[in-house]
Order: C-alpha cells, then structure tokens, then sequence
C-alpha cells in the first residue's frame, strides 16, 4: 500500500522519489494506492506512479468525485474505491483502518480541489500492527475529533505523523495529547531548515525529556534538550556506523 504520492510542480516526486524508491525494495506491483484527498502535494506525483508500477486499487475519500484526482486517475475509474470509517486492508499481520473521511460536505462550497473543506475530507488511517499504532491524520486541521472514539484495548505504542505536515492550524499540541504517541513524525522541509516548524510542539518534547531527530534524508541531526547543539552527522555514515552517532 502506497499513501500519497507528493508533488509534481517542483519535480515529480513520482517518477523522482517514489518510484525509484518501490523498484530499489522490490515492489512491482502496489495492490492500494491512497489518495487521502485531492490536493497537488498529495497527488501529483499519483500520475508518474500509475504509469510507472500497475496498481491493483485506488482508494479516495467517499463522496468526492474522481475527476478531482486529475486524469491519470479518473481514467482508471474502474479500480477506484470511495472509502469512509470502517474500511481496512490487512496484510502481513498489520491492517491499515480508515477511521475517518471527515463528516460534512464542503465539497461543493469549496469547489473541486480547493479551500480548507478539501483538507477536511481526508481520510484518516490508521496502521496497526500487533501493539503499535500509527496514527495518519492526513491534513485535517479540526483536531483530533477525526480520529473517533479509541476502543478498550486500542494500541498502546503509537506513532503520530502530525497533521497537514505539522501545520500549526491542524491543532498539533491537541494531536500530541489525544495520542501521547512514543514517536510524533513532522513532515516539513521547514522542520530541516529552520529547525522546527511548530516550535512549541518541539519546545514541550525537550522539555518532558524527548529527544528530536530532523533529517533532509542526507543528514540528520539530534536534539536532547532546547539548547543542544546540532551534531550534522552524514546520515549515510551514522547509519554505516549503526546509526548510534545520531
Ligand atoms: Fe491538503
């Protein structure tokens, strides 16, 4: 299963980064594409994919309409699924859950592939695998209500990618407290370069005794407390080394 697939405007992260990627681990076919919603970040490179590896199906947000998700898509309209709470995949031993595709529709107000209400919609996903729980919000920025009622006996070990990539609008202080996740991801170049972009996320980690690893995918850098110091070690030879450097 593949979710998302980045941008196109500024090189295709489709035929630059994600197929590249699934040919360098083996994957010659992907049995579901997820589209969490019809925003250019998450599904321009969706075209370079689908001409690139056969995909099985395509998952979007029940109720939007598949033209949204651009031509590569809507042409293979026999292979897409509307999804809504309850729906999941299992594989291996994990499953992936759809908890939401936000309630209301924004769609029509918005229009096609505009305005917030387009976020809204997301689906969000969770994996779980035995003990662990990772919780995909999509770009909802209503706050953790989206994720619905936890279950006696939900997972205890969660990995929190924060909201529309960690935008401080999609409430990620509440996300942090609804999941109390052992590791909170932040998807954002902004997170690389300028350190961090939700500081007071970040500010409230170090100071409850979290550590904070950024990375551009060449380097990594690590963070034990506010004013530690950036140690810039190369990523490819802090993982050579067994990654203890970092
Ligand atoms: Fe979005």
């Amino acid at each position: 299963m593949v979710i998302d697939c980045g941008s196109a405007l500024r090189g295709d992260a489709g035929s630059r980064i994600l197929s590249p990627f699934l040919r360098g681990i083996g994957v010659r076919k992907v049995d579901i594409l997820v589209l969490t919603h019809p925003h250019e970040d998450h599904v321009g490179g969706a075209a370079a994919l689908l001409d690139e590896i056969p995909v099985d199906e395509i998952w979007i947000p029940e109720g939007i309409p598949v033209e949204a998700f651009g031509d590569s898509v809507a042409k293979r309209a026999f292979r897409v699924r509307g999804k809504s709470a309850g729906d999941a995949f299992s594989a291996g031993g994990a499953s992936v859950v759809v908890r939401s595709s936000a309630p209301g529709d924004r769609w029509g107000a918005n229009g096609p592939g505009r305005g917030r209400g387009v976020n809204e919609r997301s689906l969000v996903l969770e994996i779980r695998y035995g003990l662990v729980s990772v919780w995909l919000p999509g770009d909802v920025e209503q706050g953790p209500d989206a994720w619905g009622p936890e279950r006696a006996g939900e997972r205890r070990i969660r990995f929190l990618f924060l909201p529309h990539h960690g935008s401080p609008g999609a409430a990620p202080d509440a996300w942090c407290r609804a999941a109390a996740p052992a590791v909170t991801v932040s998807q954002n170049s902004n997170c690389f370069t300028r350190r961090n972009l939700v500081p007071s996320v970040q500010d409230f980690f170090l100071e409850n005794g979290a550590f904070t690893i950024r990375s551009d995918g060449s380097e990594a850098f690590c963070e034990t407390n506010r004013h530690a110091q950036d140690l810039g070690v190369p990523l490819a030879a802090s993982l050579a080394r067994g990654g203890k450097s970092c």
